[in-house]
């Protein structure tokens, strides 16, 4: 291993550009706009066009990370995508997004299945494979959930939205150094969020899935509370790792799915509300995409400058957790 600063060199972000409101879902399913605001924050959503995939909003996202941080697509060595919802079964939607983008023939895959973890478990390995040959990694976070979610599920169909986010992970002087990462799993949770529905275990049948759609299984409650422990106690200890304590912290990018973890992750990192950056009135639960499309979005409204520490945590199925500490 060498000792090449390895950071952030360019973010990106892309969301559709359909607006779905809270009244627009109160006209399809029994809910409110009250309801939605009150225990998520959730305000409006973006939705995919028809004709729009997984791999089209990754592949504008990835133009703005490359863009942002002045480099060509044959600059890239491998591309990860974090995505529970790909642009097909197999193969993977890293494959199609190296060939839109024009990038060389590197190595690419697909992190799924970690939910709204998957983006910063990516961001994760991305670091220690730049590090061991300093290579270019585009790390991209996406989803388009509408497409595959049930619709008729109030308990769950207006906590999300699409979107799509990228870093470019590499090395380089000017990087925001990526200064610690802190991944885990619990896999003794693997009921409390999820999708049943299209593995070996129950394939998609006429009863399961009549239109094609998935069901997400979730204990909103107990996903709540594990994702307040985890999000926190991770935030903590890769502040620990990375020398830093809770007061050196700038800005916090949780996870955007909810406004009361939020809240309540702020509250149990002790840090205050000013510093943690909230997009999700505008975009709601983007999953992979929620904290890439955050950092780009706090980064480009000026809420981080040189020299600050960002804080990103997030949380998913599986359940997954990992928090990552940034010195732009
Ligand atoms: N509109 C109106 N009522 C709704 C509703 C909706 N969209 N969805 C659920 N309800 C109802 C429930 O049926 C329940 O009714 P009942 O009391 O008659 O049974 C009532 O609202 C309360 O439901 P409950 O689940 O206790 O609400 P809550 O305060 O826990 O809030 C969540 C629900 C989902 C917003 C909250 O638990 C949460 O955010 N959990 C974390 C989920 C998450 O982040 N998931 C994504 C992971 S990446």
């Amino acid at each position: 291993m060498n000792d090449t600063r390895i950071g952030l060199l360019g973010l990106g972000a892309y969301v559709p550009e359909k607006v779905m409101t809270n009244a627009e879902w109160s006209r399809l399913v029994d809910t409110s706009d009250e309801w939605i605001v009150a225990r998520t924050g959730i305000h409006r959503r973006r939705f995919a066009a028809e004709d729009e995939n997984t791999a089209d909003l990754a592949v504008h996202a990835a133009r703005a990370a490359l863009d942002d941080a002045g480099l060509e697509p044959e600059a890239l060595d491998e591309i990860i995508v974090a995505t529970d919802t790909p642009e097909v079964y197999s193969p993977d939607t890293a494959s199609f997004v190296q060939h839109r983008l024009g990038a060389r023939q590197i190595p690419t895959y697909d992190l799924g299945g970690s939910g709204c973890a998957g983006f910063l478990q990516a961001v994760d390995v991305a670091r220690s494979r730049a590090r061991e040959a300093d290579r270019h990694i585009l790390v991209i976070g996406v989803e388009v959930l509408s497409r595959l979610m049930n619709l008729t599920d109030r308990s769950t169909c207006v906590l999300f939205g699409d979107g799509a986010g990228a870093v470019i992970v590499g090395p380089g002087d000017h990087a925001a150094e990526i200064l610690a990462s802190v991944t885990g799993t619990d896999g003794s949770r693997t009921d409390i969020l999820g999708i049943e529905a299209g593995g070996t275990r129950t394939p998609f049948s006429a009863e399961n899935s009549p239109d094609g759609r998935m069901d997400v299984t979730m204990h909103g409650q107990t996903v709540f509370k594990q994702a307040v422990r985890h999000m926190s106690a991770a935030s903590l200890k890769a502040l620990e790792r990375a020398g830093l304590s809770r007061d050196d912290v700038d800005l916090v990018v949780p996870h955007q799915a909810n406004l009361r973890i939020i809240n309540a992750v702020g509250k149990a990192l002790r840090v205050p509300l000013e510093k943690v950056f909230v997009n999700v009135q505008e975009y709601g639960n983007t999953g992979s995409a929620s904290v890439p499309l955050a950092l780009a979005q706090a980064h480009e409204q000026g809420r981080i400058q040189d020299g600050d520490v960002v804080l990103l945590t997030s949380f998913g199925a599986g359940f997954h957790w990992g928090s990552v500490v940034v010195r732009f």
